[in-house]
């Protein structure tokens, strides 16, 4: 089981490991549209524990490039542990 942190809120979500986010985000406010990593609808900061995200999609690297903060919450699973976003 893993913990998904919003930042603007405080609110934590326990998520399964290797469970997508985007539901969570999406109960949380996070506006998506393409769901396929495409049109950046869905970016995310990562403000802890982006080691506990899996690794970015090719997806990612098209849309944002060299690995930051900043992810697609459509793209991201969790591993079990912790990560604090905001958006
Ligand atoms: S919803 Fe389009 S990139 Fe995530």
């Amino acid at each position: 089981m893993g913990k998904l942190i919003f930042e603007h809120s405080g609110e934590e979500v326990e998520i399964e490991a290797g469970e997508p986010i985007a539901p969570a985000c999406e109960e949380a406010g996070v506006p998506f549209a393409c769901t396929e990593g495409i049109c950046g609808t869905c970016i995310v900061e990562v403000i802890e524990g982006e080691e506990n995200l899996s690794p970015p999609t090719q997806e990612e690297f098209d849309f944002l490039g060299a690995p930051g903060k900043e992810r697609l919450a459509c793209q991201c699973k969790l591993n079990g542990a912790c990560v604090k976003i905001k958006f």
